[in-house]
């Protein structure tokens, strides 16, 4: 019988879930992508050279392994195909093992164009998007006007449904934005010749992803972003616009939630957030500087610097619910090696009291103030360490903490960027 797992990000995303896929890859007849768009950055780190992916599942530098674009990934060909060219470039074998859902949403230029000037018109409210499309992109799914990867198909019908979607598109971009708008005649040209180099790897994914687990195979599902950028449980509105947690690796694939055998929630040894949004532990201070330079904190995506605070359970208490975490993987241990003292956030304080889990009107997220425990630090180097034992008296306790306060326990700890820094308490897939 084979196992399924989901690797979800239990933060605001750049967790090190891209590293996590990768080494748990080799055990895995399939990688599967789920949800979110381009928008995300999986850095991978192979004898010393990076990788960094945005659609394209992080298993792809393992031989002979199906990567999968589920349905609920919003897909941007032009993107696509440079992922593709770029890879290939490189020498890695992609066309025969990549495989994309035909239920696939297209992200179309317009989709771009109105993000961004969104965003630009929001000012201060802004959410701090990746401009890559994906909101407006969502939205048309939502409003049941998308054009899917199955319309490549018939050339003619899809010419007219992308003349109609971007005919709306261009006129919020003119009149409600005084934007200049896009060339559709000039898009539906270049659309049609990137489909035929996309056709090929069009599949019925659910179809493929059921008789793979009835052969009882491994399968591999990576998350993007994180918990508190999920559309529903996140810091909404400053969240993305999917469903980041577990439940939507069956929705976004077509595979049932009783086909999930067990959730990885990939979780940094402090936190991270890029964009805008309330962020309680955040450290404005020497110590948030410190964090971002020791941590090479920049967006995978955007190359943005990432805001960077301390650990916080109350969230990740909230995030263990929301996707049924069976166990964590806690990443970038090795970024705190340097630290006298580490702090913990174990409750949030709001209006006199204490809570142990985020208040459930997130506007009030703002308000909470972090209640903090602190732990001795080790100040020796952890890079590379791949036993538990090994590791410095001071940083097992800080894991055992971790587990005590979260009450799940520490399956794997990421201890380097490259793809044999990890610590393997017990193997996901055994
Ligand atoms: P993802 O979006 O969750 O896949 O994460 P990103 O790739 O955006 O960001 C994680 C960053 O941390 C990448 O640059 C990784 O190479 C790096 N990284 C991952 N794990 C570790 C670790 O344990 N230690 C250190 N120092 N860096 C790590
Ligand atoms: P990975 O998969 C970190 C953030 C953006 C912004 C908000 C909405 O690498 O963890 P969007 O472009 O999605 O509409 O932006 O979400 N965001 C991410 N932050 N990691 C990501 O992906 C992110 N993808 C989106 O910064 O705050
Ligand atoms: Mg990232």
């Amino acid at each position: 019988m084979g196992k399924s797992i989901v690797i979800i990000g239990t933060q605001w995303g750049d967790e090190g879930k891209g590293k996590v896929v990768d080494l748990l890859t080799d055990r895995a007849a399939a990688v599967i992508r789920f949800q979110g768009g381009h928008n995300a950055g999986h850095t991978l780190l192979i004898d010393g050279r990076k990788t960094v992916l945005h659609l394209i599942p992080s298993g792809i530098l393992h031989d002979g392994v199906d990567c999968i674009i589920g349905n609920g990934v919003v897909v941007h060909l032009p993107s696509l195909l440079e992922e593709i060219d770029g890879l290939v470039g490189n020498g890695v074998a992609v066309t025969d093992r990549l495989k994309i859902s035909a239920a696939c949403p297209l992200i179309l230029p317009t989709h771009i164009a109105l993000d961004r000037c969104r965003e630009r018109a929001s000012g201060r409210q802004a959410i701090g998007t990746t401009g890559r499309g994906i909101g407006p992109a969502y939205e048309d799914k939502a409003a049941r006007r998308s054009l899917r990867l199955s319309d490549l198909f018939d050339s003619e019908a899809f010419n007219a449904r992308l003349t109609a979607a971007m005919d709306l598109h261009n006129f919020m971009l003119q009149h409600y934005y005084h934007a200049e708008p896009v060339d559709i005649d000039a898009t539906c040209d270049e659309w049609m010749q990137m489909a035929e180099r996309i056709k090929p790897l069009v599949i019925d994914v659910a179809g493929y992803l059921g008789k793979l687990r009835a052969d009882g195979a491994n399968l591999l599902f990576e998350g993007a972003q994180g918990t508190l950028l999920d559309i529903d449980h996140g810091t909404y509105p400053y969240v993305t616009s999917s469903n980041t947690t577990a439940g939507a690796a069956a929705t976004g694939s077509g595979l049932g939630p009783l086909s999930i055998d067990y959730i990885l929630g990939i979780v940094k040894a402090y936190t991270t957030r890029v964009g805008a949004g309330p962020f309680p532990t955040e450290l404005f201070d020497d110590m948030g500087r410190h964090l971002a330079k020791v941590g090479a904190e920049f967006g995978a995506t955007t190359g943005r610097p990432r805001r960077c605070g301390w650990f916080d359970a109350v969230a990740l208490r909230r995030a263990i619910i929301n996707s049924s975490v069976s166990a964590l993987c806690v990443t970038k241990l090795d970024v705190l090696d340097a630290l006298d003292t580490i702090k913990i956030c174990i409750g949030y304080r709001l209006d006199g009291e204490v809570y142990d889990v985020p208040p459930h009107l997130v506007g009030r997220y703002e308000d909470c103030e972090p209640v903090y425990e602190e732990l001795p630090g080790w100040r020796t180097s952890t890079v590379g360490v791949t036993e538990f034992d090994r590791l410095p008296a001071p940083a097992r306790r800080y894991l055992e903490r971790l587990q005590e306060i979260v009450n799940i326990p520490v399956d794997m700890v990421s201890t380097g960027p490259a793809r044999g820094d990890n610590i393997i308490v017990r193997h996901p897939f055994d």
